[in-house]
């Protein structure tokens, strides 16, 4: 039976800051942000916004009725949770619609949350070959103001639906895995900002993508040549592009080099719009390649997902006959309508965001468009309303 991606869509904020700007502001070249860092804009996430609702407007567009009544499975890939005990994907199903006899998880492993919950998924659709799983990864990279993180911040949520019969990809059953305990980059319970160490971060992904990807080779009896594209986990595109470099440099083919290139480029164009992601970042990518419409049934895609802290995990999917059908420009079209803040405007969304905090709470929703807000919070329950 084939089991893997049969929708996808991506949700993030109606407001961004271009990266040149930024740059500016802390004197630094603004080529350093653009081409050393690789991201044009980053998305700035309103206080009326979190994990939740983000994953709410992502999901929104592709759940529709008959998705409300088949869902039976609901994983929630995050590591900006609301709440110590209550899991986002009740949040989610509630918000939604979906069913009562779905049930539904969170899933932390900092960035490969959402990559336990495709693997869950595939266990689970090849012992109930009628189900469809919908999953979100969903987070707001947040360092703070003026850190070494703060060029790679963003945030936003890709919902995907997986079933049997697949109209997107074909998900592979082999993968390749490694775990270790390592402090990359970690989030005490106390703070809301990440604490990292950048470059053994950057230089501990190129480890765990070159061991994955080699153990995913030897596994496998493949070779380098049976993918017409490799993508990563994106916390800033840049990162992808040296993981790539690292396993194509010594190749004596040049056109395989160049059409890897070709399609990372494509991979990291929408990543490049809005920052990191967190969970849904490898899943923005594969978003962002398909988007580009350049490949072709039974093409192979190599997928690389990392999470900090760490664990690493590489697999590959096959591209399905027609997919250019089920993935459309009118879906992604809302990212050129975003409207540009200023750094100071910025700070001051940053700054208001809510704390952890018995007081009562009001975001400012109003000024929102997004269809699912956060209103705020009242006697320590967070107060969800879709009002567009
Ligand atoms: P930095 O130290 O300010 O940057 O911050 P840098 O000095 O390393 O420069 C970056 C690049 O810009 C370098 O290129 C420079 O040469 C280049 P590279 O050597 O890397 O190829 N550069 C220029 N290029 C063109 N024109 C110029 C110019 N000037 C310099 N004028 C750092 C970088 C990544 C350390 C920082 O942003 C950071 O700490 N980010 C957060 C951590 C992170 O993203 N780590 C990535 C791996 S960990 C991961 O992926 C997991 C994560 O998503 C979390 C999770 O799993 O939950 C983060």
């Amino acid at each position: 039976m084939k089991i893997g991606i049969d929708k996808m869509s991506f949700f993030t904020s109606d407001l961004y800051l271009p990266m040149e700007d930024l740059a500016k502001a802390r004197n630094e070249d603004p080529n350093k942000y653009l081409i050393g860092i690789g991201q044009s804009k980053q998305a700035v996430i309103r206080n009326s916004q979190d994990s939740v609702t983000l994953a709410a407007n992502a999901a929104l567009k592709i759940v529709d009725d008959n998705e409300k009544e088949k869902i039976d499975l609901i994983l929630f890939g995050t590591e900006s949770g609301v709440d110590n005990s209550k899991s986002g994907a009740i949040y989610l199903q509630s918000l939604l619609g979906i069913n009562s006899s779905a049930s539904g998880v969170e899933l932390k492993q900092a960035c490969f949350g959402l990559t336990a919950g495709i693997q869950m998924a595939m266990g689970h659709i090849a012992l109930h070959p009628e189900s469809r799983v919908l999953l979100v990864g969903s987070d707001i990279a947040r360092y703070g103001i003026g850190t070494l993180g703060e060029k790679t911040q963003g945030g936003g949520a890709v919902a995907i639906i997986m079933s049997a019969n697949p109209h997107l990809l074909e998900i592979g059953t082999q993968s390749a895995h490694l775990t270790k305990d390592i402090m990359d980059f970690w989030r005490p319970l106390n703070r809301s900002e990440a604490l990292v160490d950048g470059k053994y971060s950057s230089a501990e992904f190129i480890n765990f993508f070159k061991e994955t990807f080699e153990n995913y080779l030897e596994k496998t009896g493949e070779e380098i040549d049976k993918f017409t594209a490799l993508i990563f986990h994106l916390p800033y595109t840049k990162m992808g592009l040296k993981a790539l470099r690292s396993v194509i440099e010594d190749l004596d083919n040049d056109d395989l080099k160049e059409s890897l290139l070709e399609h990372f480029e494509e991979s990291r164009y929408l990543n490049r719009e809005v920052g990191n992601l967190y969970t849904g970042s490898l899943y923005l990518s594969l978003l962002s390649l398909l988007h580009a419409r350049n490949l072709k049934a039974g093409d192979q895609i190599g997928l690389f997902s990392y999470g900090s802290g760490a664990e690493g995990e590489f697999y590959s999917a096959k591209v399905v006959e027609g997919y250019e059908k089920y993935v459309t420009d009118e879906e992604i079209a809302f990212l050129d309508q975003r409207t540009s803040v200023s750094v100071a405007e910025y700070e001051q969304i940053y700054r208001s965001f809510m704390r952890p905090q018995t007081a009562d709470y009001r975001t400012e929703f109003e000024n929102d468009p997004a269809p699912f807000v956060l209103k705020g919070q009242q006697q320590q329950q967070r107060i969800y309303e879709k009002v567009n």
